[in-house]
């Protein structure tokens, strides 16, 4: 097993630092080489779908009609592996998140996750998921060769789950609640609980939500809410300071310095004795994009050098399918890597136009 990417936090608590982790193999092009003030890109998360089984409040704007892709539009196993192999990895990307939508959604995940793990170069590959489907397909996916699992879990009250998720019927929070349980008995380590924590919705129970790291190695990150994916929400409940939350947590218990592997924006902690963490994503109260190691592929095959600036995309399906040279498409994606710390958000409007032309499930967070 390659070292993990170790998310360390100072002892004062606020300054995490991410190490990269660079693979020996690999003939990194300078282009791709962390700077003093630049990480290296080494992370793609990667979209295997649009569609999502949930309608989770914070993700989907309400009444709204999403317009999903055609299955054609979507970039198949054969088409995906092949950037992976002719583009991305050479140019020194090591870590793959696969994301949705809802990515157990999409077909032949099983096989596509074991071609990923079988690159010699892949030093990392994980999921998020809602769990829905989880409780089947936790041991296959194991057993394929996913390294980590991060879970959504907003609440521990089946009905304000419900709400949340938008379940019409039948409740679906038992189901997840399995799915957790399959991936934890499949023996994900480390597997991660999600938290988007939303004022008068769920943030009473910070605290309860906190205490399942206390005797199980688990480790609940708490996010703050960002204003995509329903921005009428944001705009009338808006979010809650990870500080705020740490207080309360540190009220309670007491918080020290944590450590979990990973490849992400978190701040992790830990509860004096506990088995799991506690960790903070804090895109509101404190901009991380300096630090940002990661491009995102869309399911119809977008590269998106950043979340929340919706600038300089690069369509990668239209050569890919037309049998252009991937040489030529490798020379783009490497010149749009140098110039990612531009494209960063780092709070500007740049490039925004205030709302997005995709959903957070269609960019699969
Ligand atoms: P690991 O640390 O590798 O386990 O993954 P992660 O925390 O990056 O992945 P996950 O899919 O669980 O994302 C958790 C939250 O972080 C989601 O709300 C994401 O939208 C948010 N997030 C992930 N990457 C970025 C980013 O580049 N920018 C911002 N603003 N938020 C991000
Ligand atoms: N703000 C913060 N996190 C969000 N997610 C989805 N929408 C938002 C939002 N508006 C999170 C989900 C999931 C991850 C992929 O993105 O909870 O854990
Ligand atoms: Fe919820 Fe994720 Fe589906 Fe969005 S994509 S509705 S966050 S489960």
């Amino acid at each position: 097993m390659p070292d993990p990417v170790l998310i360390k936090v100072d002892p004062v608590g606020e300054a995490a630092q991410v190490t990269p982790a660079i693979n020996p193999k690999i003939n990194h092009p300078k282009i791709n080489s962390p700077t003093a003030n630049t990480p290296t890109i080494n992370y793609l998360r990667i979209s295997l779908i649009d569609r999502c089984n949930f309608q989770c409040q914070y993700c989907m704007p309400d009444g709204e009609t999403i317009e999903y892709l055609q299955r054609t539009m979507l970039l198949s196993n054969d088409e995906l592996l092949r950037l992976l192999e002719e583009v991305f990895i050479p140019l020194g990307m090591t870590r793959f998140r696969l994301t949705g939508g809802e990515p157990l959604l999409r077909r032949g995940l099983v096989e596509l996750v074991q071609a990923i793990a079988q690159f010699p170069e892949t030093e990392d590959i994980s999921l998020t998921t809602n769990g829905f489907l989880l409780a089947k397909l936790a041991e296959p996916l194991y057993k394929a060769g996913l390294n980590r699992i991060n879970i959504s879990l907003d609440s521990l009250e089946p009905e304000v789950f419900d709400t949340l998720v938008g379940s019409k019927g039948r409740s679906r929070w038992q189901d997840v609640w399995d799915g957790i349980q399959a991936a934890y008995q499949a023996g994900f380590d480390p597997l991660k609980l999600n938290v988007v924590v939303i004022p008068e919705v769920n943030d009473h129970e910070v605290e309860a939500l906190a205490a399942l790291t206390l005797e199980r190695r688990w480790h609940v990150r708490f996010i703050e809410f960002m204003p995509i994916g329903n921005e009428a929400l944001f705009g009338s409940r808006g979010w809650v300071a990870s500080e705020d939350l740490r207080l309360r947590i540190r009220d309670r218990w007491g918080l020290t310095a944590g450590q979990v592997a990973g490849n992400g924006p978190a701040d992790v902690f830990q509860i004096p004795g506990a088995l799991g963490t506690v960790g903070f994503i804090s895109q509101m109260s404190e901009c991380f994009c300096d630090r940002c190691n990661r491009m995102r592929l869309s399911a119809d095959g977008w590269l998106r050098p950043c979340l929340l600036n919706e600038s300089s995309q690069l369509d990668l399906k239209t050569p890919l399918r037309q049998g252009e040279d991937l040489v030529a498409v490798r020379s783009q994606v490497q010149e749009l890597i140098t110039q990612k710390p531009e494209i960063n958000f780092k709070e500007r409007d740049a490039g925004t136009t205030g709302r997005y032309g995709r959903t957070m499930s269609q960019i699969g967070g």
